[in-house]
C-alpha cells in the first residue's frame, strides 16, 4: 500500500518549494526553485507570476516524480505563500495583465499618505497599518497605471489575487477565483468581525467588488487540480498566509503562544485567540486561521528585511558567496565595533510605520570590514526583533519564550544573539521548513487525517533550545546603541 503524503507548496519571496509530508509529519521529499525580484524603481519590488507559478509547476512536478519513486500517494495540496504581493489577470484568457507588486513595495506611499486621515477607521476595520505594505493600493495603483488592467475591467474580466489564488485559479484551470481568512486579511479591505469584504473600505479605495476572490475558510474545499497539470485531479485542501501557516507548523495554535519567522523578512506572531486584538502599539491584528468554522486571530510585529539583507550582502555587496559564511564572519568578532545597520532599505515597519526612511550604516571605521558587515546585518535583525517583543509586552502580552523558525535560523550564532538580547529561551524545530509544515497539517485536517487544528499541535517535534547567556550590562548597551542608529534614521 502507497503511503499517503500531503503536497505542500510554500510559495515564499525568494523561492518556490513543495514538499511531502506524512501524516505523523515526516518530509519525505522536497524541491525548490530561487526566484528573483526587480527593482525597476528606487522603492519599487516587482516580480513575474508568470514565473512564480511556472517555478511552483517544475517544483511540484519534481515531487510528484518522487511521490512515485518512494511509493507515496498524495491525498491532497496545501499552500502557504507570501502574503500581500497583488497579481491581477483576465479572467478569460488566464494572462497576467502586469507585473506583480511585491509586498516590498513602496511606490504607493504618497498615496498611503493622502489617505491617512483614515487611518483609525482602516486600523479599527482591518486591524492594519494604511501602508503600501498591503495590496490595496497595489491594485489601486495597477488600476491607474496599466491600460490592460482598466480594459480588462471594463470588459468585466478582471480578476485580483494575493499568490494563493492566484495559484489556485492556475492549478483548478480557471475554475476557482478564492482566497482563506488569513490572505485577506492582508488587503486592507476585509472586514475583521465580518470576515467579508468591506464596502465602505472598497469604496475608500475605489476598488470594484467584482474583481475580488471569494473568501474562504483556511481549510476548506477549494475544487481539484486541472488534470493537464499533474495528470490527476488532486483536491486542493488549504490556503494560508505563510506567516500564519508558520505557526502553525510551530504549534502555535492557541492563545499566548508566539512566533518568529526569519525569511525574506521578520514575522513575529502571538496568538491571540479568538477575539481580533487591535493594537495600542502599531502592531498588526491579522487572522491567523479560519478552520472548522473558528477563527483565530494573532497580533503581528512586520520586519521587512531580515534574510533579504543577508541576501544583499551576497548579491548587491559581493562580500559572501553563501548565506551561511555569515555565521563564522560574526562569530570572529570579539564584539560589533560600535557597527550598527538600520535595514531601512524598503522603509521601516513595526512598530515605526515609515515608508520614507532609507537604511543607514553607522560607526565605520577604518579596522571595519566584512565581518563587521555580516554582524551588523545579523545583529539588526536580532534588534528589530526586541522592537517588536518590547511592542507587544506594552500591549500586554507575558512572553516566556520564543519559537523561531526560516532560513536564518540555521545560523546558530544569530539564535544565540537573539536568546541574549531578548533575555529569553530561544526555541528552533528539527524541520525548519514550518511554513510547507503548517500548510500540510492544515490540509491534513482538512483531509480528516486530524481531527481538529488543536490536534496538529500534538504532531510536532524535537527543538533545539538556546538560552540567554549575556550580561545585563552589554545586553542595555547594545539595545541603547540601537535605538540611537534607529532615531539618527528617523529624524
Ligand atoms: O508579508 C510578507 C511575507 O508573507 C513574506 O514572507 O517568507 O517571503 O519572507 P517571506
Amino acid at each position: 500500500m502507497p503511503q499517503p503524503v500531503i503536497l505542500a507548496i510554500d510559495q515564499g519571496t525568494s523561492s518556490s518549494r513543495a514538499m511531502l509530508f506524512s501524516r505523523d509529519g515526516e518530509l519525505l521529499a522536497q524541491a525548490q526553485q530561487e526566484l528573483n525580484c526587480h527593482f525597476p524603481q528606487s522603492g519599487w519590488v516587482e516580480q513575474d507570476a508568470e514565473l512564480i507559478w511556472l517555478s511552483v509547476l517544475a517544483v511540484c512536478r519534481d515531487v510528484l516524480a518522487q511521490a512515485v519513486a518512494l511509493d507515496l500517494e498524495v491525498t491532497g495540496i496545501g499552500i502557504s505563500n507570501q502574503r500581500e504581493t497583488t497579481v491581477l489577470w483576465h479572467q478569460q484568457s488566464g494572462d497576467v495583465l502586469a507585473p506583480a507588486i511585491v509586498w516590498q513595495d513602496r511606490r504607493t506611499a504618497d498615496y498611503c499618505q493622502q489617505l491617512q486621515i483614515h487611518a483609525p477607521l482602516v486600523r479599527k476595520k482591518t486591524g492594519l497599518e494604511l501602508d503600501p505594505y498591503f495590496s490595496a493600493s497595489k491594485i489601486r495603483w495597477l488600476l491607474d497605471h496599466q491600460p490592460e488592467v482598466k480594459q480588462a475591467l471594463d470588459d468585466q474580466q478582471l480578476a485580483f489575487g494575493t499568490i494563493d489564488s492566484f495559484l489556485l485559479w492556475r492549478l483548478t484551470g480557471g475554475k476557482v477565483h478564492a482566497t482563506d481568512t488569513s490572505n485577506a486579511s492582508r488587503t486592507l479591505l476585509l472586514n475583521l468581525q465580518s470576515l467579508s469584504w468591506d464596502t465602505e473600505l472598497l469604496q475608500l479605495f475605489d476598488i470594484p467588488l467584482e474583481m475580488l476572490p471569494q473568501v474562504k475558510q483556511s481549510a476548506d474545499d477549494f475544487g481539484r487540480c486541472d488534470a493537464k497539470w499533474f495528470g490527476t485531479e488532486l483536491p486542493i485542501l488549504a490556503l494560508i498566509g505563510d506567516q500564519q501557516a508558520a505557526a502553525i507548523g510551530q504549534g502555535c495554535v492557541s492563545s499566548g503562544s508566539l512566533k518568529s519567522t526569519y525569511g525574506t523578512g521578520c514575522f513575529a506572531l502571538l496568538n491571540t485567540g479568538c477575539q481580533p486584538l487591535i493594537s495600542e502599539q502599531r502592531l498588526l491584528c491579522t487572522v491567523a486561521s479560519t478552520v472548522q468554522g473558528q477563527t483565530q486571530y494573532a497580533l503581528e510585529g512586520a520586519i521587512f528585511v531580515a534574510g533579504a539583507a543577508v541576501k544583499w550582502l551576497r548579491d548587491q555587496l559581493g562580500i559572501i558567496q553563501c548565506a551561511s559564511e555569515t555565521e563564522a564572519l560574526a562569530a570572529s568578532l570579539p564584539d560589533n565595533g560600535g557597527v550598527y545597520l538600520v535595514p531601512a532599505f524598503t522603509g521601516l515597519a513595526a512598530p515605526y510605520w515609515r515608508s520614507d526612511v532609507k537604511a543607514s550604516l553607522s560607526g565605520l571605521s577604518l579596522g571595519s570590514g566584512k565581518a563587521h558587515l555580516a554582524r551588523a546585518v545579523l545583529e539588526a535583525v536580532v534588534y528589530q526583533t526586541s522592537d517588536l517583543l518590547q511592542a507587544m509586552q506594552a500591549d500586554g502580552a507575558s512572553i516566556s519564550q520564543l519559537q523561531i523558525d526560516g532560513g536564518m535560523v540555521a545560523n546558530n550564532w544569530f539564535c544565540q544573539h537573539l536568546a541574549d538580547v531578548l533575555n529569553l529561551t530561544v526555541l528552533r524545530p528539527a524541520v525548519a521548513d514550518t511554513s510547507a509544515y503548517g500548510a500540510a497539517l492544515l490540509a491534513g485536517v482538512q483531509a480528516g487525517w486530524y481531527g481538529s487544528l488543536a490536534e496538529t499541535a500534538l504532531v510536532q517535534k524535537a527543538v533545539t533550545c538556546f538560552t540567554p547567556a549575556m550580561a545585563a550590562s552589554e545586553r542595555a548597551m547594545l539595545l541603547e546603541d540601537w535605538r540611537h542608529a534607529v532615531h539618527k534614521v528617523l529624524s
